[in-house]
């Protein structure tokens, strides 16, 4: 049996703009057990990031909004204040390998530094110690110590993108979210990344919340797919059922603009184009592109409905 050891529960994050109020991220729930990669997939602009945000408390000044509870073994962290929350969950326990992090690298200090700085920064431990945990960071990414006096600029796009990995894991983390981890790198870096992702959970146990917008890439680490739409989650299976059979028509539509090359099928394109979420429209936000689509979908917001074994779909469809 798995252990839960995240949950969030109507999770809102709303930023306040000039145009009105963005809902990012809109009533969001879902579970992530010990060990188990969750895929959180969807168009760009649907809130991937902004949830992950949310989770690790690492906000813009511009929140209009941030409500709902997140769980990590059960404790509501989001009741704790900013001082506890830095000291006890963020980085120690929850890290983030930011989506584009590989090029935000400090240019002038070498790799060494910046991946002990977390350890200076947030355990306080002395330079002797932390330089000897970030030797050790680096080499469980596949980098060797003579590359600790090195600088960004000296470093392939496939070394960057694993300095800032042993920069989320040196703290020595349960969980860890992955924002878009390999969408700047070639094919076979990004295989490479992917390999070590892989490694990396077995031998250390870690629990990712592994965000992409390429839902080709999402089958290759996930033990579970979150499909996200308009600032919601719209989909929760287990990865063999939601490869095999998505349930919601999104999802559907996005499995479907997957190009393979095993069959003549050729990839489709889902018509339209996401939504705003400061006017999103009413009902289900997806009914202005969805072919299902019938009278309900435009007037009443469909609830989420559990068709067994966890599978959770959001839309009317179920309610038939
Ligand atoms: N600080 C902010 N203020 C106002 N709106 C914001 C802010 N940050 C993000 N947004 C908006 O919130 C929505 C969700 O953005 P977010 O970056 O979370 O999406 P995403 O799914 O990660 O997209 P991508 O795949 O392009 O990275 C978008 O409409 C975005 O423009
Ligand atoms: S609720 Fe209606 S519009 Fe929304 S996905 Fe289901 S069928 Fe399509
Ligand atoms: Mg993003």
């Amino acid at each position: 049996m798995t252990d839960t050891i995240l949950q969030s529960r109507n999770l809102k994050l709303y930023y306040a703009t000039r145009k009105g109020v963005v809902k990012a991220v809109n009533n969001v729930s879902f579970d992530l057990q010990k060990g188990e990669s969750l895929a959180l997939v969807g168009e760009s602009g649907c809130g991937k990031s902004s949830l992950a945000k949310a989770i690790i408390r690492l906000l813009p000044r511009n929140i209009a909004t941030y409500t709902g509870e997140v769980l990590l073994e059960g404790q509501d962290i989001m009741k704790l204040s900013d001082t506890q929350f830095r000291r006890q969950i963020r980085w120690k326990r929850i890290s983030m390998v930011f989506q584009g992090a590989m090029n935000s690298l400090n240019p002038v200090l070498k790799i060494g530094y910046q991946v002990a700085e977390p350890l200076l920064i947030h355990e306080e431990l002395d330079k002797k110690e932390a330089k000897k945990r970030a030797v050790e960071a680096l080499r469980i990414v596949g980098i060797h110590e003579s590359f600790v006096e090195r600088y960004p600029f000296e470093l392939s796009g496939g070394m960057k993108q694993r300095t800032v990995i042993a920069m989320a894991l040196v703290t020595n983390p349960d969980i860890l979210i992955l924002d878009e981890p390999t969408s700047a790198l070639d094919v076979i870096t990004q295989a490479n990344i992917m390999n070590l992702l892989k490694k990396l959970k077995k031998e250390m146990q870690l629990s990712y919340i592994f965000i992409t917008h390429d839902i080709g890439l999402s089958s290759e680490l996930a033990d579970k797919v979150a499909v996200m739409y308009a600032g919601e989650i719209q989909e929760v299976a287990d990865a063999d059922t939601f490869y095999a059979k998505p349930a919601h028509p999104y999802s559907q539509k996005l499995m479907a603009s997957v190009p393979t090359l095993r069959t003549e099928k050729k990839p489709e394109f889902i018509p339209g184009a996401p939504p705003s979420l400061v006017n999103p429209p009413s009902g289900c936000k997806f009914h202005p592109r969805c072919p299902s689509a019938f009278d309900r979908c435009s007037k009443e917001n469909p609830p989420v409905f559990d068709l067994g074994s966890g599978h959770l779909v959001k839309c009317w469809w179920y309610a038939k």
